[in-house]
């Protein structure tokens, strides 16, 4: 397994080519030790998620703080339960005025997720993992550090490829490469434990492919 991220693509890359580079990123980020957990159990069977039928995902098990990926038409979705201290960070007023886009202004989520905590339950991050600079995978960091991944980090994410950072909601900051914050999927809860991804809530209309930056 390889210890670096697979190099960006060049300006003009087809998407066709950005998700094999997504591919991997998950390679990377599993020898950088940072905390996650890739669920692969497709429901149903492997053939039809890749045609883009919704999967369903018991979120009941993810740890506070905790991330995990699965894998949704080839795209990784990053699952987190925020902790209330990491909620407190999405409203801290210093923070916001760091972000480009704090209040969600591009179209870069469905009308359920244009909120400050970008999802439909605050506890519970639902994001595209994929930099909207050129599509690498950004690096779950949630905790304040003063070195890690760059001096005075206050947790979020962080894209090894050309520094990009965005914050525990995936809202991009100002002054690096990516333009807008991550995107977030279509998604729905079934039940208070299990989300469906790739389905709306109902009376919604909402596809990953019209968002701005993918
Ligand atoms: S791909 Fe360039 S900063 Fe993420």
């Amino acid at each position: 397994m390889s210890s670096t991220t697979s190099p960006p693509p060049s300006h003009g890359t087809g998407r066709r080519d950005f998700l094999g580079l997504v591919t991997g990123g998950f390679a990377a980020i599993g020898t950088a030790a940072i905390a996650w957990s890739l669920i692969d159990s497709m429901n149903p069977a492997a053939d039809v998620i890749a045609a883009g039928a919704p999967m369903d995902i018991d979120v009941s098990k993810i740890e506070p703080g905790q991330q995990i990926i699965i894998r949704w038409r080839g795209m990784p979705i990053l699952f987190v339960n925020r902790t209330a201290e990491m909620l407190a960070t999405l409203r801290n007023k210093a923070d916001l005025a760091r972000l480009s886009d704090p209040n969600s202004t591009v179209y870069q989520q469905p009308a359920y997720a244009k909120n400050w905590h970008r999802s439909v339950k605050p506890e519970l991050a639902v994001l595209v993992g994929i930099c909207t600079h050129l599509g690498c995978l950004p690096g779950y960091f949630p905790k304040p550090d003063k070195t890690q991944p760059v001096e005075n980090w206050p947790g979020g994410y962080f894209c090894p490829c050309h520094g990009s950072k965005y914050d525990l909601a995936g809202r991009v900051y100002k002054d690096v490469p990516a333009p807008d914050n991550l995107p977030v999927p279509p998604y729905v809860f079934l039940d208070p434990k299990t989300v469906r991804v790739g389905q709306n809530p109902a009376g919604v209309s909402f596809n990953t492919g019209d968002v701005v930056q993918l």
